[in-house]
């Protein structure tokens, strides 16, 4: 048994344990692993190296993806669904694994139907948003990392009275921002679930400032919208998913809630910073714990699918299912976490 693996998209904390595990599950089976290179840009290419035990050794606390990864679209690119195609057979492949979010996992369940259907895939993103799985790994770190920077901000937004808006990422669901916000105690937090109304937030900052606290800490996701839609900075640029490139709410929101309230208002779009760095314990377990149960699904043939997280289980869900929707916040937890806003 010849098994591919491939990582596409944002990278995130977590993609190399799941490669390891995949790779120490395969190797206990008698299975030989290939990594594909750079998302699907590998398998269009043919580009791979060899994983035995020696390449991932030592890889578990890293960040990022030694196979590297890439926003590279098959359906994008002319012939790419052949080339896809002719690639899989010519590496001789008997399995595929694909760890990626809602694009890379969904070309996976297009590619499912027309003819490479050996393919299992991985629950992967900073942003939490793939359905059928309670978390996604990369997410755990993305959040403890983006606590501390509201940590930080804090002190030095208390110390100069002024507001500070901390940008986090979060493109179509606001989980970074609601659970960072909520472990780092935001007075205002927005997501893209819900549009922002900049006469709310500014009775909140004030009614703040009434009771004598001179600063205040608003969490945005960078897909959060104006509900006055003439406030909206759009960039142009769009990615093989069709995707605009985000960033700039937080400069927007910040000028508004300046210009409305007079207090002085700062910004920190923490980016990048949250898909780097080292992933959390649990980020490592539950990659692992992917990654050997990936290997499991491929040796009782179980194609077609994604491993998810169900409570403490780890369990099985339709890839076709998981990437029909994104799974977005709730009303429940948002409205608990405005107990705490102002
Ligand atoms: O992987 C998801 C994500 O981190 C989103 O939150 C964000 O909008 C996007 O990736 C940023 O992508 P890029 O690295 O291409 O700028």
């Amino acid at each position: 048994m010849k098994i591919g693996i491939l990582t596409g998209g944002g990278d995130c904390p977590g993609l190399n344990p799941v490669i390891r595990a995949v790779v120490r599950k395969a190797l206990c089976e008698g299975y030989e692993v290939i990594g594909l290179k750079n998302g699907w840009k590998g398998l269009l290419e043919s580009d791979f190296i060899n994983l035995d035990l020696n390449a991932v050794s030592g890889i578990l606390p890293k960040g990022g993806t030694i196979l590297g990864t890439s926003r590279t679209n098959p359906y994008k690119k002319e012939g790419g669904l052949e080339k896809a195609k002719e690639n899989f057979k010519k590496l001789k492949l008997d399995a595929l694994v694909v760890v990626g979010g809602e694009d890379t996992l969904g070309v996976a369940s297009r590619l499912i139907k027309d003819g490479i259907t050996v393919i299992v895939g991985v629950p992967k993103t900073i942003d939490n948003d793939l359905s059928c799985t309670d978390y996604t790994f990369g997410f755990d770190t993305a959040i403890n990392t983006a606590m501390e920077c509201i940590d930080r901000l804090h002190t030095t937004a208390e110390s100069h009275h002024r507001i500070i808006v901390v940008e986090v990422m979060g493109r179509h669901a606001g989980w970074i921002a609601l659970e960072s916000g909520i472990a780092g105690g935001a007075d205002v937090v927005l997501i893209p679930e819900y549009p922002i109304d900049m006469d709310e937030v500014c009775v909140l900052i004030k009614n703040r400032h009434q009771r004598g606290k001179t600063f205040s800490i608003i969490v945005v996701a960078e897909g959060a919208q104006f509900k006055n839609k003439d406030l909206i900075l759009q960039e142009e640029k769009l990615d093989e998913f069709g995707h605009v490139r985000l960033g700039g709410i937080g400069e927007n929101l910040a000028r508004e809630i300046e210009k409305r309230t007079g207090f002085e208002t700062r910004v920190s779009v923490l980016g990048h910073i949250q898909r780097g760095g080292s992933p959390s314990a649990f980020d490592r377990i539950l990659g692992t714990r992917f990654g050997v149960k990936a290997v499991e699904l491929i040796k009782a043939k179980k194609f077609g699918r994604m491993v998810a997280l169900s409570g403490n289980k780890i369990i099985d869900v339709s890839l076709e299912e998981a990437v029909k929707s994104l799974k977005t916040v709730d009303n429940e937890l948002y409205d608990m976490a405005k107990v705490f806003f102002g």
